[in-house]
């Protein structure tokens, strides 16, 4: 019986019309990567470096690819991590989706660890590099400011053509999941934004299950083939598959103690990456059969292996970046004779004036950059920080003092000032009576003079950025 069935599978694939499976299957290659956190250069951990875009797009897609056409997809944590405003990984960031976009992905899940930067930051660098942007996609993260506004588009779709010739179209949505990062969210307004959480200062998430279920059902008319990205726990993926019944392949940036790198659950199938910072890119194969999809090939971990010849294109984006954001230069800082204090330590007195500073565009200078993609540019720091140039002031954007002094603080009007600070902080404290009068003395000497000259405004307010300015009529602006 058995040897029935496996001859008459045999003459079946013999007879079937264009029967020449090896060269003509009608498959597509599906590549998965997630929590590439910025990763552009190998990490340096092994002798035998993993990992690094430009040895990604020689090893992984010409080689084993076979020819087949593809899709590229990431499930999230793709920006560099960062904490607040830091011009390092806001930069890194940029290179990663230009080269993501060199690689031709078709579409990143934009999660939690994906909203470190401001709308304003993707808005203008979509318009400096349209293609790079368009990839991003999420169901549920709206704009915290306008809550039934998307951050994204919800979904893509792209067409592939398999090698019978027919043209498949494949739809490509994201989620990020609320069940990992419920804690420390306060629902923003219930009443008119039906539950979304503040995400960020400037997105909100809603549920996942209730905001990907139109978008299933409007991809279902569309589409031969939908994806669904997903971002949080493996438990939360399952919970997408049960609650929506046509998501039939998900892939997650989910960890999970389990090594498997796919699980599947009622016909559907959760694809995982197991490895991080873009040293592992999955690859599964799919035919089309019967209306339905099935495995050619089950999913795969490829390992991103140092390549004889990194893809030049790539390698030169990574050399830019590297050559841009000061990757080279010594992050100890040599500079030890400190003369600037830094805004925060100003606020611990002056709080009202550090309050209406906090209001003006000059404590905002350094995120205009970060967003503008300039936050390298000397021209642009020359006039966007404290004390550059001058001794103890900034000097670079990768060094912790530097970081301290980013925007138009204090400082920068009123001169160098960590002595007053320090004299001011030491006469409040307790004093012996004989130290009393050389303390005093010392506030005298060191007090930052109140004026600030027309001359130390035009130092940044020059001809070439500011022709028409006119300190009489401008202070009124900035004043405190
Ligand atoms: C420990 C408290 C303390 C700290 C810290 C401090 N100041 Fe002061 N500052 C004072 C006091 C007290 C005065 C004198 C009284 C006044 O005008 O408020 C003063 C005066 C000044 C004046 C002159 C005001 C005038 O009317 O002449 C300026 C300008 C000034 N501070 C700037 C700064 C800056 C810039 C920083 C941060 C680098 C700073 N201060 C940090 C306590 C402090
Ligand atoms: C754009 C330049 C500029 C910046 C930045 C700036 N100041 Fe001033 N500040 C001035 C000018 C100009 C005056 C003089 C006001 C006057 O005399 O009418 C002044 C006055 C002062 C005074 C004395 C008058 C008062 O309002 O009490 C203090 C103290 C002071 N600034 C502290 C600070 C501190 C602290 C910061 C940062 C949090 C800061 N300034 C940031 C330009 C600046
Ligand atoms: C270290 C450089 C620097 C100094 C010093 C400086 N500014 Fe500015 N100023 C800037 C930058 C940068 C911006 C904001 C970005 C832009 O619009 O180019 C700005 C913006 C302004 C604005 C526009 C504010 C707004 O919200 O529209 C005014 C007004 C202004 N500065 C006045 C002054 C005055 C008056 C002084 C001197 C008392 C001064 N600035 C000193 C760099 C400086």
């Amino acid at each position: 019986m058995r040897g029935w069935i496996a001859s008459s599978l045999l003459m079946m694939a013999l007879l079937a019309p264009g029967a020449d499976a090896q060269t003509a299957s009608p498959a597509l290659n599906i590549f998965y990567s997630a929590k590439r956190m910025g990763n552009l250069d190998p990490c340096g951990c092994h002798s035998s470096a993993q990992g690094g875009v430009a040895n990604e797009a020689a090893v992984v897609y010409p080689e084993r690819g076979k020819g087949l056409p593809d899709v590229r997809v990431d499930a999230g944590q793709w920006m560099a991590p960062a904490s607040g405003t830091d011009p390092v990984s806001a930069m890194q960031s940029r290179y990663l989706l230009l080269a993501l976009e060199m690689m031709h992905y078709d579409a990143l899940n934009f999660t939690l660890q994906d909203a470190v930067q401001r709308p304003a930051y993707f808005a203008f660098f979509g318009r400096q590099h349209p293609q790079a942007v368009e990839p991003i996609v999420s169901a549920n993260v709206f704009l915290r400011a306008k809550p039934n506004q998307l951050a994204f588009k919800p979904y893509r779709i792209v067409e592939r053509k398999l090698a019978d010739g027919s043209v498949k179209r494949i739809g490509i949505t994201g989620v990020t999941d609320v069940a990992v990062m419920m804690l420390g969210m306060q629902r923003v307004d219930p009443k008119t934004n039906n539950g979304a959480l503040a995400l960020t200062d400037s997105y909100a998430i809603k549920d996942p299950i209730e905001s990907i279920r139109p978008v299933i059902a409007e991809l279902k008319t569309k589409t031969d083939l939908i994806l669904v990205l997903h971002a949080g726990n493996f438990d939360g993926a399952q919970q997408l598959i049960q609650a929506v019944q046509d998501i039939t392949y998900v892939i997650t940036s989910a960890g999970t103690s389990d090594p498997s790198i796919y699980f599947t659950i009622s016909g559907a199938v959760i694809m995982r990456v197991l490895n991080a910072s873009g040293q592992q890119i999955g690859l599964t194969t799919l035919r089309p059969r019967n209306g339905a999809w099935e495995f050619e090939n089950r999913p795969e971990m490829i390992e991103v292996r140092a390549a004889q010849n990194p893809d030049p294109a790539l390698a030169r984006l990574v050399t830019e970046y590297n050559k841009i954001s000061g990757k080279d230069i010594a992050t100890t800082d040599t500079n030890r004779s400190r003369s600037y204090a830094g805004a925060h330590r100003c606020a611990l007195c002056h709080a009202k004036i550090y309050q209406s500073w906090k209001a003006t565009s000059h404590a905002r200078a350094m995120d205009r950059l970060i967003v503008r993609g300039e936050q390298f540019a000397p021209d642009q720091l020359r006039r966007s920080t404290t004390g550059y140039g001058e001794p103890g002031g900034f000097v670079h954007p990768r060094l912790t003092q530097s970081q301290l002094l980013m925007g138009v603080q204090c400082e920068a009007c009123h001169g160098p000032s960590l002595a007053h600070a320090e004299a001011e902080t030491r006469i409040k404290g307790e004093l012996a009576p004989a130290d009393k009068p050389a303390a005093k003395a010392d506030v005298k000497k060191t007090m930052p003079p109140r004026q600030v000259p027309e001359a130390t405004c035009v130092k940044c307010h020059d001809a070439k950025f500011s022709p028409r300015f006119d300190m009489m009529r401008d202070y009124e602006r900035v004043k405190h």
